[in-house]
């Protein structure tokens, strides 16, 4: 192994803290954390240690100029086996590392990603949650540690990789507000990235949308308000007519897994798919006139939430009801029984975690 991985386990699990049956998003950290660090030009002392703060000066750079990039994926365990199955891994790092190198950071060898990520799983297997709709959601990311404040880009780097057991991430249909005066990214910017701010950025919007009783917003294009781009964390389809149409990707639009995973699911069972501009202007249209049957959010978190209604110039426009849909729901449970191997690995996207054998124990 080129980058050996140290094992501290906790003396005590927090597990019999957790109430799995009302697991709320990102409220519940797993026993153990994967850290490595990028210093003077190599990644070194790859660990896993107890999940636990971390002591950082307030100078480092991640913290004033924004280098900081994250991933969001799942693992769910095998139906049959009760064996930890990771869900397009490679997938998560090749995007981490074009996030990377977008915001000048430094991309993290596949050996280090993966090893975590297998011995990170099998300790903290117990995590995996069973419920219908839940997984174990895994965060991985990365952030600049030089502490100085020259705007440059760091030399050092810290990556990390926390898990979190959760539920279903939208509990029921959303409502969305077409934003005339926000843009999520911009041609020539990060929105392609999972960086940070793209995040934060979101945060106002959101809360003035929340406000006005919208559950998230639904992104247009920066330059002319017309074309759909995503809705809050999450990339858009619809259905009109018999096909699925969703933005073509660009460098403003994150290029979601889930995304892909479903556009290769729909494509399987023969629907027709259209990646192509969609303006706002078309999809009122095909509401008015019927063709609209379905529109919903795909991303990692919420894996596939239904949109119910959307608003776009203080007018209401309401898609058919939850019962008579065909694509969204079908798909959905296609993808979360894929996750758990009811389905044959048509497509090889299940990674088994191994045993490992932990490498040193320092308690
Ligand atoms: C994901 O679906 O993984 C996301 O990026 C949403 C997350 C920010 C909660």
């Amino acid at each position: 192994m080129k980058y050996p991985i140290s094992v501290e386990l906790v003396e005590k699990s927090r597990i019999s803290e957790v109430d799995f049956s009302n697991l709320v998003f990102g409220r519940n950290i797993s026993d153990h954390m994967f850290v490595a660090d990028y210093i003077d030009g190599e990644w070194t002392d790859c660990r896993i240690v107890p999940f636990g703060p971390m002591l950082m000066s307030p100078a480092i750079m991640a913290l004033h100029y924004g280098q900081a990039i994250f991933e969001g994926m799942k693992a769910n365990k095998d139906a049959k086996t009760g064996v930890p199955l990771l869900f397009r891994p490679e997938m998560h790092i090749e995007r981490i590392n074009r996030s990377a190198v977008r915001m000048a950071m430094q991309p993290i060898p596949d050996e280090i990603f993966m090893n975590a990520l297998n011995y990170l799983l099998d300790i903290d297997r117990a995590w995996i949650p069973e419920s219908e709709g839940s997984a174990l959601y895994i965060r991985p990311h990365m952030f600049a540690i030089d502490a100085t404040l020259g705007v440059k880009a760091s030399d050092n780097y810290r990556f990390v990789i926390m898990t979190s057991p959760v539920g279903p991430y939208y509990p029921k249909p959303i409502r969305l507000l077409v934003s005339e005066k926000y843009v999520r990214a911009f041609p020539g910017g990060v929105g392609f990235a999972k960086a940070a701010g793209n995040y934060g950025a979101t945060l106002a919007p959101a809360a003035q949308a929340k406000e006005k009783g919208f559950d998230q917003i639904l992104w247009l294009d920066g330059i002319e308000f017309k074309y759909l781009q995503e809705c809050g964390t999450m990339n858009i389809m619809c259905v009109i007519g018999d096909t699925v149409v969703t933005p073509n990707l660009t460098d403003t639009i994150l290029a979601g897994i889930t995304r892909d995973s479903i556009l290769h699911l729909i494509r399987d069972i023969g629907l027709k798919i259209e990646e192509r501009p969609i303006s706002i202007h078309e999809v009122i249209e095909a509401n008015k006139s019927g063709e609209l049957k379905e529109m919903f959010g795909t991303g990692t978190a919420a894996v596939l939430s239904h949109v119910s209604e959307f608003s776009y110039k203080d007018e209401i426009y309401t898609l058919p009801p939850l019962e008579g849909r065909k694509v969204g729901p079908m798909i959905k449970k296609v993808l979360e029984d894929y996750k758990k191997g009811i389905q044959p690995d048509k497509f090889n996207w299940l990674i088994p975690v191994k045993k490992t054998i932990l490498i040193t124990s320092h308690k």
